[in-house]
């Protein structure tokens, strides 16, 4: 059992990758951003208590993570290691989890700041399935999405000025987390300003597919 991470700024492209790679990789998608969605959504306490921090572009504070890690690693489908999108994004998430489950690789989707604020203020996403797609560089095909139930979501925190404060809080708390991760010699950096074919292509290299 072993898991794989998809690290990078937010609007690096980790979700639309992880989508493309699921089938080759066999492990479930394991969204921390997703997951605290579906929490808000449904008013849970962990949903209440991520809330404000999502809203303001923060990171959710680091126990709420790693007890939503834990539960969700219990699960019957994580047998045999998962897909972590968003997580571990800091450096006492990665020290949690390295008492999880052991993690084989970790895929660095590298984007410039200046690349980040139109990746994200231009995305959306069919209701139905969450298939992710972009007003001008990832747009849905024109009779909707290929899951039949086309209806377009836009996320709360996808303007301006929170993505900011997310690029910030990924610059002080999330970016140190790439040298403790090089120094275990688990760590593949991509170069994601470029075409998604040709991400996906070396992402799946550096997995050995
Ligand atoms: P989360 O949902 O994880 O958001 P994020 O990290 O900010 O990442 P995104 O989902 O915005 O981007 P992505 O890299 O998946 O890009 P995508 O593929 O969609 O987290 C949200 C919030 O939850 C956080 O701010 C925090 O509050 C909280 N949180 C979550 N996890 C946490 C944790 N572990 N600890 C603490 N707090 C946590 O692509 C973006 C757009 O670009 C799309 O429109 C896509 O079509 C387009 N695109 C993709 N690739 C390309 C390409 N190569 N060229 C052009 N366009 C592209």
């Amino acid at each position: 059992m072993s898991s794989i991470v998809l690290f990078g700024p937010p609007g690096a492209g980790k979700g639309t990758q992880a989508e493309r790679i699921l089938g080759a990789t066999g492990l479930p998608q394991v969204s921390t951003g997703d997951m605290l969605r579906a929490a808000v959504k449904a008013g849970t306490e962990t949903g209440l208590a991520a809330k404000k921090f999502m809203d303001a572009g923060q990171l959710v504070p680091d126990t709420v993570i790693i007890d939503l890690i834990r539960d969700r690693i219990q699960e019957p489908d994580a047998i045999n290691g998962v897909m972590f999108d968003g997580f571990p994004r800091t450096v006492p998430q990665a020290e949690a989890l390295s008492s999880i489950t052991p993690v084989s690789h970790v895929i660095a989707i590298e984007v410039p700041d200046e690349r980040i604020v139109d990746r994200i203020c231009g995305r959306y996403s069919c209701a139905g399935c969450g298939n992710v797609y972009h007003d001008l560089f990832n747009p849905a095909p024109k009779g909707g999405c290929p899951c039949g139930s086309w209806e377009e979501k836009r996320r709360a925190d996808d303007n301006e000025s929170t993505v900011k404060s997310r690029l910030s809080a990924y610059h002080e708390q999330t970016s140190p987390l790439a040298n403790w991760y090089r120094e275990k010699g688990i760590f593949h950096s991509i170069d994601g300003d470029r075409a998604i074919d040709e991400i996906t292509s070396d992402i799946l290299r550096s997995l050995g597919h």
